[in-house]
């Protein structure tokens, strides 16, 4: 049975949405949970103790173990409390779930210089400041579980979304980067990207969809990519509405020319460069 039981788990931005179905069922497994949230609104405006400290009690009342924290993922020194709420609480920290979030969706001819920089502050800066700060302790330990919330948006891109799906688009990158250099430590990083009914999705879905995308489903997901028994790293899984897949770079048979090309020859074999056919799992050519 894939495990968390004693694992100390960090899920950011758990007082609502995703993040509490997280962070109550990591606890129902017997992870010791820190629910980080900053109690704001959607856009990332104000702040508040009330939505960590619900999830908490939640917690507590099922006879789970948790404690709450209100920094901001946003700033690598909110990043650090948080990672030392878990060492002081619960003297280690073993998994962390990146799942903070905000919205600030706009057309990109639109898109002004703080709904761009919050964004991506919030998600990519804030997947990065939080795994830096619990790097030291997954590498000292020789384990770790990283899970990154990426999104369809990052994968695929979407209107309106430039900041978000660029944000969400990094995280992968970073994802990447972690799997090839926590393998020796065995810390794991995957990505995740959900589908669900939250306030983050309640006015962008038709209500007939967002009723067959309960949030409950993503958490045995987001459970088993922290648990003692998954090895997979560098993985990237949709999932939604009860339907689980991985997505993966793809790449063409292409071409190869001897000499540099001149654009015509570039025209003429564009169709076999981009041809997809028999196509093979990408790898990187420089190693
Ligand atoms: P949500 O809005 O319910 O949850 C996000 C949580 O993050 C909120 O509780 C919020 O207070 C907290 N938060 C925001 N800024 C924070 C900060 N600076 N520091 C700490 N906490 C902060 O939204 P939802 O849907 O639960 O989203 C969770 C994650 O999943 C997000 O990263 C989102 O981008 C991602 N996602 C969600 C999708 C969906 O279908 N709901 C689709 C794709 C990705």
């Amino acid at each position: 049975m894939p495990g968390v039981e004693g694992r100390v788990v960090v899920v950011t931005g758990a007082g609502g949405g995703l993040g509490r179905e997280y962070a109550l069922l990591l606890a129902s497994r017997g992870a010791r949970v820190v629910v980080n949230d900053l109690g704001g609104a959607r856009d990332g405006s104000g702040a508040g103790t009330s939505m960590a400290d619900t999830v908490v009690g939640e917690i507590r009342a099922a006879g789970g173990e948790a404690v709450a924290n209100y920094d901001s993922v946003a700033t690598s020194d909110g990043a650090a409390k948080i990672v030392q709420t878990a060492i002081d609480h619960f003297g280690r920290v073993d998994g962390l779930v990146n799942n903070a979030g905000i919205l600030r969706d706009r057309a990109f001819h639109k898109m002004g210089d703080d709904d761009w920089e919050s964004v991506l502050r919030v998600h990519l800066f804030g997947g990065f400041n939080v795994t830096r700060a619990a790097w030291p302790h997954f590498r000292e330990q020789g384990h770790g579980r990283v899970v990154m919330a990426t999104s369809t948006s990052g994968i695929y891109g979407n209107f309106g979304q430039s900041n978000y799906g660029t944000a969400k688009a990094g995280l992968i990158g970073l994802t990447n980067t972690l799997a090839l250099e926590g393998r020796k430590y065995n810390i794991l990083a995957n990505a995740v990207a959900p589908m669900a009914a939250t306030r983050m999705t309640e006015d962008v879905a038709p209500p007939e969809l967002l009723k067959k995308l309960d949030p409950a489903q993503i958490a045995p997901i987001v459970a088993y990519l922290l648990a003692d028994e998954c090895t997979d790293s560098g993985s990237v899984i949709v999932a939604g509405g009860g339907q689980v897949h991985r997505v993966q770079y793809f790449q063409s048979k292409g071409v190869t020319f001897g000499d540099v090309p001149t654009v015509d020859e570039v025209a003429a074999r564009w169709s076999e460069i981009t041809d997809m056919t028999g196509s093979v799992p990408g790898t990187n050519p420089v190693g």
